[in-house]
């Protein structure tokens, strides 16, 4: 595990800029994409902005939502309540929001519903859809091209969709972790082993420790805002920095002695047994004599009952306090 390779430094904190997709998305409209020209800038009659003329040619392939209704009554009554009506009411309300996603319907219209004249993302690839999403959101998913994810063509409606879902919040096609289940079933007996992260009791969620739209690291795992593992979000005790840090914890990471999933051990050790752990790295002979015991170390008591503060301390160089 490298979960703290030096990239990580320029990892951006992007959960706080909640629009910062759309930021993305203005600035292309300044050059040429067609479907944010229309989140934007669509009913621009009254007040056009200086220079808009070459836009105003594609906007009128557009017909705005209004329309969209007249025939697709059922979707549109459902989209009310959908996160992305707020696109319409955006730029004082000259945002499309059918259109956004499924492009000029004009023709489709015209052609009494046409289905060979619109965009269905449903009939397209994974990354066709992906880049439809991309436009406005790529400012909080900037890693989503290069994630596993994408590129095992799994795009954003694998996830989610944007008719069907049933939480309304984050637009998932199921809730976690039953979604990631439909896929990552190999995992899923990890998660019932005598001690685990309780994922399935609704505790802690895949996405508390993973990010399905990519990261910096492997196996697409969150950092903290200050660039630790995530782990020390939650366990902060562990986070340090200590006086007297333990080695073992700065290179290998906590993966080096858990496994989060699940394990055998109550402290989610990837050794049945602590003492077996500490002897992978500090060599049997040397504790005996440093213990004072003539026989080997496996007769000692759990190496943690006197190096009580394993993680690090700022009292004792061997973390017996
Ligand atoms: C004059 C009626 C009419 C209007 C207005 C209309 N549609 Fe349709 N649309 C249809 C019909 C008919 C179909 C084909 C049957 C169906 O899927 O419901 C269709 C199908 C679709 C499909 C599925 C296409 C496919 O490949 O199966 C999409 C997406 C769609 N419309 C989006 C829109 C959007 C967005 C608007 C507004 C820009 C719009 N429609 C306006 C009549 C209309
Ligand atoms: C944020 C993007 C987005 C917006 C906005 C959006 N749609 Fe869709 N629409 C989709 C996707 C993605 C699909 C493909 C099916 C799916 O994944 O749910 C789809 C499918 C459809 C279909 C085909 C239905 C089917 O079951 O195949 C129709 C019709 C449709 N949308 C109409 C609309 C109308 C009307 C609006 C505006 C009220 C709208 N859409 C707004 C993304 C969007
Ligand atoms: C024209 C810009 C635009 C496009 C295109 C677009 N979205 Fe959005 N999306 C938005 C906006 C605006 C919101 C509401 C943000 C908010 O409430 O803070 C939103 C909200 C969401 C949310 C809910 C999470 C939240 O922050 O509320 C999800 C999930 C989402 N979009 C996924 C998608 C997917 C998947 C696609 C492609 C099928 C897509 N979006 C296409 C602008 C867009
Ligand atoms: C492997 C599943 C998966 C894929 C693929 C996926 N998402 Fe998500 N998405 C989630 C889950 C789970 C959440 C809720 C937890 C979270 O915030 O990470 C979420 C949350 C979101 C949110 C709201 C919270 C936020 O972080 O802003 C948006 C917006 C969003 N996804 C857009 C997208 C877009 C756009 C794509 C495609 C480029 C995409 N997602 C691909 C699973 C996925
Ligand atoms: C539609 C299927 C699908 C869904 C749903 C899905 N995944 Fe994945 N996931 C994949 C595929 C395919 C890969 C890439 C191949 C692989 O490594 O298994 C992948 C890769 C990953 C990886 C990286 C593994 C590695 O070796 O780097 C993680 C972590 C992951 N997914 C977590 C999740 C989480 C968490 C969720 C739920 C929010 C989720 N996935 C939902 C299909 C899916
Ligand atoms: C407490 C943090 C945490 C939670 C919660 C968590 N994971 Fe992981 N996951 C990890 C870490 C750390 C790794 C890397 C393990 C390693 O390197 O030994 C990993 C690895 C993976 C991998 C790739 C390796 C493999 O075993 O195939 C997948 C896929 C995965 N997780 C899916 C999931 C899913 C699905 C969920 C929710 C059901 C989930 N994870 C919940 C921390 C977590
Ligand atoms: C979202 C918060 C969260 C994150 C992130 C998280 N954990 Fe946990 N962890 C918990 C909770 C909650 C428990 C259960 C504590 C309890 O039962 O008292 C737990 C339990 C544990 C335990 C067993 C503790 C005990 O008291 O026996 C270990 C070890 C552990 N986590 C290690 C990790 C590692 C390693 C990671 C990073 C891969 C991680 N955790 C990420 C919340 C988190
Ligand atoms: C050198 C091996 C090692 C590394 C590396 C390590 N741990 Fe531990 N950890 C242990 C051992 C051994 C225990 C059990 C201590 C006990 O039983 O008293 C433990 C216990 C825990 C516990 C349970 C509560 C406690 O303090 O006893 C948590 C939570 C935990 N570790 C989180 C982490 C996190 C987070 C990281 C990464 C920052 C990490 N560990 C790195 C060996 C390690
Ligand atoms: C992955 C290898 C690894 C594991 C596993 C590991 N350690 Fe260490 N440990 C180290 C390294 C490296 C040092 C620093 C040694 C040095 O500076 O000479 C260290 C230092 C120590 C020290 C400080 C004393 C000294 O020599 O500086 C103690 C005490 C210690 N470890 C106890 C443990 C115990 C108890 C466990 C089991 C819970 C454990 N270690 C697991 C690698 C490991
Ligand atoms: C009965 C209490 C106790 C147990 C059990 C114990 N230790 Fe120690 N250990 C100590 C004491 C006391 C020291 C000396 C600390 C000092 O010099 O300040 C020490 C020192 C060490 C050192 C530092 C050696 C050095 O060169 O300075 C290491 C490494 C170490 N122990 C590893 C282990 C491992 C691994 C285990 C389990 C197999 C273990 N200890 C079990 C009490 C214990």
């Amino acid at each position: 595990m490298h979960i703290e390779g030096p990239v990580r430094r320029f990892l951006i904190d992007t959960a706080s800029k909640r629009f910062s997709g759309l930021r993305v998305c203005s600035m292309l409209l300044l050059g040429m994409s067609v479907l944010c020209a229309t989140a934007m800038a669509a009913p621009a009659k009254g007040d056009k902005p200086a220079g808009a003329e070459a836009k105003q040619t594609d906007s009128s392939q557009f017909v705005g939502s209004e329309t969209c209704a007249t025939c697709h009554e059922e979707a549109a009554k459902k989209f009310a309540d959908n996160p992305h009506s707020k696109i319409a009411e955006m730029h004082g309300k000259a945002g499309a929001s059918c259109e956004s996603c499924h492009g000029p319907g004009k023709a489709h219209v015209d052609g009494g519903g046409d289905v060979t004249k619109i965009f269905n993302p449903g009939k397209h690839s994974a990354k066709e859809v992906d880049e439809t999403c991309l436009k406005c959101h790529a400012g909080t998913h900037p890693n989503f091209e290069r994630s596993p994810h994408a590129k095992a063509n799994v795009g954003c409606t694998s996830c989610h969709s944007i008719h069907k879902s049933e939480d309304k919040t984050e637009l998932l096609k199921a809730s976690q972790p039953a979604l990631c289940f439909q896929c990552h079933n190999d995992v899923k007996p990890q998660f019932s082993m005598p001690f685990h992260h309780k994922v399935n009791e609704g505790a802690v969620s895949c996405s508390d420790c993973h990010d399905p739209h990519g990261t910096f690291g492997n196996n697409n795992l969150k950092t903290t805002v200050d660039q630790n593992a995530i782990c020390t979000k939650c366990h902060t005790e562990t986070r340090g920095p200590f006086v007297y840090e333990h080695a073992a914890v700065k290179a290998e990471g906590c993966m080096g002695c858990h496994t989060p999933h699940g394990s055998q051990n109550a402290r989610l050790l990837n050794m049945p047994s602590i003492n077996t752990l500490c002897n992978q790295c500090h060599s049997r002979v040397a504790n005996a004599t440093v213990h004072g015991m003539g026989a080997g170390s496996d007769e000692l008591a759990p190496c943690t009952s006197c190096h009580t503060y394993i993680h690090g301390s700022n009292m004792n160089a061997a973390f017996l306090r």
